[in-house]
């Protein structure tokens, strides 16, 4: 996958593409990026990428030109999607990582102060997204949440241990808790089915953790969890 970012503030990324299972991924060729500084397609000599919003208010807004021309700069495949990171966009999670893992190359474009000249989103980004409802002061954070997302659903970009297939929000649970040792740590025990070398009851006994917690902290989760009719029976006892 090759990745194209269009930013302001490009070094606001050096971080995290240098650690971790980033650079893994970018060391094996598993992935690319570009960083492209929305300032470097202006023409005038203050180099000007916002300006008054038409009809008066608060702030400044991100004119169309650089970010068109940064765009139209890139060498994209056909189907490649050109996302706004925006608060007014659709609400990211874990189904749209896995839509967006699936094509060769994304073009993200980060959103700054005010907001974006609407011609950006009519004419130019073919999707919008939204990480939270919450205001950030750029789109930097939201694409590095939402690269990092798509980045780890990449084949061999996650060692053959670790499997997405049983994240939470795939599974449409909440995990169930973990432990390492030592066993007993300022008193505090690890349960004592993780000890017991069982391994169909740790199952068990994971699957109804995950159930209890998802029940507890996000009850709106059940609804769409995938769950056996025992399971269900379960719920509805804790409930
Ligand atoms: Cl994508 N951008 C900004 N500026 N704020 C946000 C956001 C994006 N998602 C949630 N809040």
């Amino acid at each position: 996958m090759h990745i194209d970012i269009l930013t302001l503030f490009p070094p606001m990324f050096q971080g995290v593409f240098s650690q971790g299972i980033f650079k893994r991924a970018i060391d094996q060729k598993l992935v690319s990026v570009s960083l492209h500084n929305i300032r470097d397609y202006t023409h005038d000599k203050h180099h000007t990428v916002d300006d008054y919003p038409y009809g008066g208010g608060a702030g400044m807004v991100l004119k169309p030109e650089p970010i068109f021309e940064a765009v139209e700069s890139i060498n994209r495949e056909s189907a490649t999607p050109v996302i706004l990171l925006t608060p007014q966009g659709r609400l990211f999670c874990q189904q749209i990582a896995q839509e967006l893992s699936g094509y060769s190359q994304l073009i993200l474009i980060c959103g700054h102060y005010e907001g974006v000249d609407e011609r950006v989103s009519e004419h130019l980004a073919t999707d919008e997204i939204s990480i939270g409802d919450y205001v950030l002061s750029g789109g930097e954070l939201a694409a590095m949440v939402v690269v990092d997302a798509v980045v780890r659903l990449l084949p061999g970009v996650l060692g053959s241990a670790a499997s997405p297939l049983d994240d939470s929000h795939v599974t449409g649970l909440l995990e169930y808790p973990q432990y390492t040792r030592p066993t007993i740590y300022r008193e505090w025990p690890v349960p004592e089915v993780l000890l017991s070398g069982n391994h169909a009851q740790i199952a068990n006994w994971r699957r109804e953790q995950a159930i209890q917690r998802t029940l507890k902290r996000r009850p709106e989760l059940l609804d769409k969890a995938e769950l056996s009719s025992e399971e269900k029976s379960l719920v509805d006892k804790l409930r």
